[in-house]
């Protein structure tokens, strides 16, 4: 519910967690029996909504994903567990931090896969963008995504920045 003045009241990062389980078959692999990288990112993509749908109830776009490195090999037959978060709320963007976990069901094991952070824009029926609720970070932990969005934020801004100047430039010479 809004408060007086149209502002949202907060929400604790709690709420907005979500896990998404994908058992990987032969349809998402290479010849090798390998998952795709890009079946895997858009998993990371549906899980990081997830997560901002939970938090800000409205329609989201999916403004960045960051680089991700993968760091074990999942095979057909296993299964990848995803796990999402929001990490901090800006005006209408917020940052979802997602964890990629790959187990092996007949050991009982799991080994992480990857981590990315996303940024999605919350938006109405017609695409317009919205404000979004802050988000309180809860435990120390919290607190550390919470900081480490901020930083992520203003050095993709600047990254932004300067690939708009140089595509700029190119187009003048
Ligand atoms: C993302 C999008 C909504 C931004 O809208 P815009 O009017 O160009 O951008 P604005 O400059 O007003 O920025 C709106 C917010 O998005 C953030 N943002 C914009 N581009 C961003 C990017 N590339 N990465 C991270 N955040 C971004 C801004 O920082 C701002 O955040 P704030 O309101 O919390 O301060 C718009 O570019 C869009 O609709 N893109 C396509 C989204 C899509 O189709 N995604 C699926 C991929 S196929």
């Amino acid at each position: 519910m809004e408060h007086n003045d149209g502002s949202k009241p907060p929400k604790p990062m709690s709420e907005s967690k979500s896990e998404m389980i994908e058992l990987v078959l032969p349809n998402d692999t290479n010849p090798l029996g390998a998952l795709l990288g890009g079946r895997l990112m858009h998993w990371i993509d549906l899980a990081g909504a997830l997560a901002a749908h939970r938090h800000s109830h409205s329609h989201v776009v999916t403004a960045s994903m960051d680089h991700i490195d993968f760091l074990v090999p999942v095979h057909v037959g296993d299964m990848v567990i995803l796990q999402s978060a929001l990490n901090r709320v800006f005006h209408t963007s917020m940052e979802v931090g997602v964890k990629v976990l790959v187990e092996n069901y007949i050991s009982g094991t799991r080994q992480k896969v990857a981590t990315a952070y996303l940024t999605f824009v919350a938006v109405d029926r017609h695409g317009r963008k919205l404000e979004v609720a802050p988000v309180i970070p809860e435990t120390e932990d919290d607190k550390r995504r919470y900081e480490g969005a901020l930083r992520r934020r203003e050095a993709s801004k600047s990254e932004r920045e300067r690939r708009a100047a140089a595509r700029s430039s190119s187009a003048q010479t």
